[in-house]
């Protein structure tokens, strides 16, 4: 249902949202609000979420390690999934699979297996989804091993990286573009080692399909601490990083 709204209050949801918290509670549709921004925006909100300019989704995503437990509603649940699905993969193998945890009791299955970030960020278990994104090496070798590709030796000797964490890697990252985009927070964070088995056999997932992560996403939590200044001052600046023509001609 569309719900017009006055100016004064789209205003004050857009400063709110533009505060780091997207106002659900209000219902919002507008094809184009031009005048939210001196010079025009081409920001568009729509029910309850917003979709934002790409460039804002870039700038506001950042790891999200403190949620309140407002459920997610399903629709919500399934944009981000299904836009796993359209990342790319190399030789289109799409080997990956994708864990998701809803239900509370299922969510309390996983949490035991990275007791780092249960002790550190205890607020992340308030998280309403997770997903465990698994890379299927099998997938590839098999897609490569047909007469079209033809690496009918299997050998993993002939990939020049390995693209089913790449690829799942990439699922992941969309998963996370895709929840800032819903004016969500998410946090990718390690499984490690020594839980992976434990892991696996809680969620009867088969030993062919490797995680390489998880992912929380959920409302961020009143309150939550801004970004560490470490990570901005850390960040590495196009000259230090891309070499220009040949390598070492940076700047
Ligand atoms: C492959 C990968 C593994 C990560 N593992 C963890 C982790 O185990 N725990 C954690 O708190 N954050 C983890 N992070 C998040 C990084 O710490 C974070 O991306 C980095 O500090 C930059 O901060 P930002 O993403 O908020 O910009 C991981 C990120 C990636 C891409």
């Amino acid at each position: 249902m569309v719900a017009h709204r006055p100016l004064t209050e789209v205003r004050a949801a857009h400063e709110r949202f533009e505060a780091g918290g997207l106002p659900s509670e209000v219902v919002l549709l507008f094809r184009a609000h031009r005048w939210l921004e001196p010079g025009g925006s081409r920001r568009v909100f729509v029910a309850g979420s917003a979709a934002m300019e790409f460039s804002e989704v870039i700038r506001r995503r950042r790891m999200v390690r403190h949620y309140s437990d407002k459920p997610l509603e399903p629709e919500v649940v399934e944009r981000i999934l299904a836009s796993a699905l359209r990342a790319p993969s190399a030789g289109f193998s799409q080997g990956w699979a994708f864990l998701a945890l809803t239900d509370p009791a299922d969510r309390a299955r996983f949490w035991p297996f990275v007791p780092v970030r249960v002790e550190k960020t205890p607020t992340m278990q308030d998280a309403p989804l997770v997903v465990v994104p698994l890379a299927h090496k099998e997938a590839y070798l098999d897609r490569y091993a047909e007469p079209g590709k033809g690496w009918a030796d299997r050998s993993e000797a002939r990939w020049p990286a390995p693209y089913w964490y790449v690829d799942t890697g990439m699922a992941s990252l969309l998963m996370l573009l895709t929840a800032v985009d819903e004016g969500l927070g998410a946090c990718f964070f390690g499984i490690m080692p020594e839980h992976i088995q434990p892991f696996r056999e809680e969620f009867g997932i088969p030993d062919e399909y490797a995680p390489v992560g998880a992912l929380t996403v959920g409302y961020r939590a009143a309150g939550l601490p801004p970004q560490n200044p470490g990570v901005e001052a850390r960040r590495r600046n196009p000259e230090e990083v891309v070499h220009r023509g040949n390598w070492g001609v940076c700047g």
